[in-house]
């Protein structure tokens, strides 16, 4: 089995507990999530339709949607509240003194 391999990178100094950052990547964008020293990190848009979910609410490990409060569990990517239905894509993370790196 091959390492998971590095898609996206963000600065350890743009995560604030509570708040979403964006990143691009391969994959499409990322939003990277730091929950109680957890860094998280999962598809940006939702699958509901088309909004950032970094640019959503953060309660605990669930991310509400901006646009209609579709929410999922960023731990397991699960949609857990209507409208959304469908998971989103969860991504490794791994960290070092200056980065988050995002990896699949
Ligand atoms: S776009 Fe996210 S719940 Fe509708």
């Amino acid at each position: 089995m091959s390492a998971p391999k590095e898609i996206a990178r963000c600065p350890l100094a743009e995560l604030r507990s509570g708040e979403g950052v964006r990143v691009p990547s391969e994959a499409g964008p990322v939003a990277v999530f730091l929950v109680d020293g957890e860094v998280l990190a999962v598809q940006d848009t939702c699958t509901h339709e088309d909004a950032s979910l970094a640019d959503g609410f953060l309660e605990g490990h669930v991310i509400e949607c901006p646009l209609h409060g579709g929410q999922f569990d960023l731990r397991s990517g699960a949609a857990v509240c209507l409208p959304a239905q469908h998971p989103l894509r969860r991504f490794g993370t791994r960290s070092d003194s200056e980065f988050v790196y995002v990896t699949a």
